[in-house]
């Protein structure tokens, strides 16, 4: 047979490397033609040898033990450089290889050898099959032919091995991408293997950005010490579980349930680790919300109990006190009698306040409205009634206004309970102004859509009315944004607050099926949004279309990593005569934006984004176009962190929640200006 060989070394290197076949374990397959070969030439021994830049390396060695040696040691290499088969009866009578050390050491004492090339389908020849002996031989044609021909079955077999490789690859990665969790692989110094769609999609690292990274300098918030443990017990138990605090490439804090097997290869050594993260961000957040709903209801339980036992002290002495005042004419005793009188009934109000919030609680606990008390009632009349109090009792440093929407809506509630949600609300006000300021109540109508409902758990779609209470005093730190709400936390000094206040406002608003919601700045103000729903639902469907302005087919681009969030905006948009863009993250809004320049009229970004987070997206989308009317919305809390010119008529912020109505006003300012 004539043979085409390649002579082109690197081509030849490249078909042997796309076998994927060095250093892999002995497979029967090969075991079997080699066997075949050293018995059909009568010979001890038979290799199928596959030789690489420096190295021949046995895939199957009958009657040999030695895994490889150099490449240009023995007669294989010849046989494979000229592309023919190669037979030497008698090595020592043949004066190439008389000399060479495979022939003349007592180890090993080559006396006769014969070898076919192995041909890749392109001509490359990538090592051979050969026979050897220790006793010069003869071999008969058809042997040869033989040879030849297992040779080619050594291909063939090399061939099916690689597409069975790829094809189990192949499988691999559609399921890692399948599977709706992070999938990563790391070897065991934690260099990063693999990392799948999902991995991209939670963590915002691309897959070429990770691989060969060290996984914990990535996304850890672990300490070392943690991760040491981790790493220890998988390495010993081959398992692990747990909860793990990860933080994206745009920095947002995510947790993860964290699942780590460790991965050993066919001789049972530790290869790898394979690590599955599941993220469980969100549940927590709800878990957190559940817990402290808990805890509040426990409090209440305890606070109830209490406050009634304390009444039962109370009332005793307050009608005593009152008896012996009428009795005692002694002027002193009756100043001493009045001491006790005016302090067993601070402590009754104290007991009432006590009272009036586990009331809320049970309200909430039982999970029903308590109707009984309650009327349909215009808030105007509560507020101005506020606004008297106020201005009578606050110190004149704080001015005070009110804004009521014309035709309020009416609202179901126990008048009591709203004045002393609007009375907490005043008076932490006012304690925030020390040196004066600025308390503005104000009321409207306001209809939350579905936008909205789907941003807050506690919204439902429906007419509310919003009752704001803003003052311009210290703000609240965002420390402890987290806890204001919690029953007993103040930090007002002791005696002077009970930190019960708002823990009411919260208790008496869920009762009446509303939410509470705030913003604030430190050193500017604080605002509570107050919602209540509003009576008479069915013509107020009406509101959702009251001064909504329309808009006249203009490009928004929103980009929005949440696709729920992503479609009902572009749906609300495109229900007020807008065309929407829509964008899953910063890189591809820049993108549109680079090829619909002309045609956008204005951008509707979220800040909190993990591939490229709205702040470098607004910076570079400002680059491009300085007078690009943006608005950045975001569910943080302040404003603060977001980086365009509140002055500017051009750009606006929207906090998250927002309801169409809102967005769309926005969006119209911000086009308009
Ligand atoms: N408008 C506000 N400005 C700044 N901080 C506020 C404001 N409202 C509440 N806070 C903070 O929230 C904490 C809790 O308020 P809450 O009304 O529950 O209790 P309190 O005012 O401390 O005590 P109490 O209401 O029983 O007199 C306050 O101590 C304060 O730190
Ligand atoms: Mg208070």
């Amino acid at each position: 047979m004539k043979s085409f060989v390649c002579n082109n070394e690197s081509a030849r290197l490249e078909a042997l490397r796309r076998y994927q076949i060095l250093d892999t374990p002995s497979e029967e397959a090969f075991d079997d033609l080699a066997f075949l070969a050293a018995q059909i030439c009568n010979t001890p021994i038979a290799l199928i040898n596959l030789i690489d830049a420096n190295r021949q390396w046995f895939k199957a060695k009958a009657g040999l033990n030695l895994p490889e040696m150099p490449r240009n040691n023995g007669f294989d290499s010849i046989c494979m450089e000229s592309g023919e088969v190669l037979i030497i009866p008698d090595t020592l009578a043949d004066k190439r290889f008389a000399t060479n050390p495979l022939v003349t050491s007592a180890e090993f004492g080559v006396r006769f050898y014969a070898g076919v090339p192995l041909l890749a389908p392109g001509g490359e020849a990538i090592g051979t099959l050969c026979i050897v002996d220790r006793v010069p031989q003869q071999i008969s044609p058809q042997q040869v032919e033989a040879l030849q021909t297992l040779s080619r079955m050594v291909v063939r077999q090399l061939k099916i091995r690689r597409n069975l490789v790829e094809l189990v690859s192949i499988e691999q990665a559609v399921l890692l991408d399948i599977v709706s969790d992070a999938i990563v692989v790391q070897d065991l110094s934690n260099k990063i293997l693999l990392w799948n769609k999902n991995a991209e999609k939670l963590y915002g690292w691309k897959s070429e950005e990770t691989i060969g990274k060290q996984s914990d300098e990535l996304l850890s918030t672990e300490s070392l010490t943690q991760h040491l443990e981790i790493y220890q017990t998988v390495l010993k138990n081959g398992f692990w579980q747990g909860e793990l605090h990860k933080i994206s490439k745009s920095g947002k804090k995510l947790i993860v349930e964290s699942r780590w097997t460790l991965i050993k290869d066919d001789h049972f050594q530790a290869k790898s680790i394979l690590v599955v993260d599941t993220d469980i961000t969100q549940k927590k957040q709800l878990e957190k919300q559940f817990l402290r709903a808990q805890r509040m209801e426990s409090i209440g339980t305890l606070a109830s109990g209490i406050a009634h036992d304390l009444n039962n002290v109370l009332s005793p002495i307050l009608m005593s006190v009152h008896l012996l005042k009428a009795k005692s004419r002694d002027p002193q005793i009756n100043q001493m009698l009045s001491i006790i009188e005016s302090n067993a009934k601070r402590g009754a109000d104290l007991v009432k306040q006590v009272l009036s919030f586990a009331r809320g609680i049970e309200g909430d606990v039982q999970g029903q409205t308590a109707t009984r008390q309650h009327t349909v009632l215009q808030l105007k009349h509560l507020i101005l009634e506020m606004r008297q109090i106020i201005s009578q009792t606050f110190p004149k440093s704080i001015a005070v206004y009110t804004k009521i929407q014309e035709k309020l809506l009416p609202i179901c509630a126990d008048s009591t309970q709203l004045h002393q949600v609007l009375i907490n609300l005043c008076l932490n006000a006012r304690d925030a102004m020390l040196t004066g300021g600025t308390l503005t109540i104000s009321a409207d109508n306001i209809w939350i859509d579905k936008t909205y409902a789907s941003m807050h758990i506690e919204a439902t779609v429906g007419a509310y009315i919003l009752v704001k209470v803003a003052d311009t005093g210290l703000g609240i730190n965002k420390e402890i944004l987290d806890r204001i709400f919690e029953p007993f936390f103040t930090t007002k000094e002791l005696g002077k607050g009970t930190g019960l206040g708002l823990s009411t406002v919260m208790a008496i608003i869920k009762e009446h099926g509303g939410f509470i919601t705030l913003s604030s700045c430190v050193g500017k103000g604080t605002e509570f949004q107050v919602y209540l729903p509003a009576v008479n639902q069915v013509p107020m469907q009406l509101l959702e279309d009251i001064e909504i302005p329309i808009g006249s087919g203009e490009y928004i681009l929103v980009v929005d990593d949440e696709t729920a969030i992503q479609e009902i905006t572009k749906t609300s948009l495109e229900k007020y005569n807008y065309t929407a863009i829509t964008a899953s993250d910063g890189m591809e809004a820049l993108a549109i934006y680079a090829q619909y320049k002309e045609k956008i009229s204005a951008a509707i970004i979220d800040m909190m984004m993990s591939k490229m987070d709205g702040a470098t997206t607004i910076r570079t989308l400002q680059n491009i176009n300085p007078l690009l009317p943006i608005i950045a919305v975001s569910g943080l809390v302040t404003s603060e962190q977001v980086p365009i010119d509140k002055t500017a008529e051009y750009t606006a912020f929207l906090p998250k929640p927002y309801t169409t109505q809102e967005l769309l006003k926005t969006l119209y300012a911000v086009i308009s200006h």
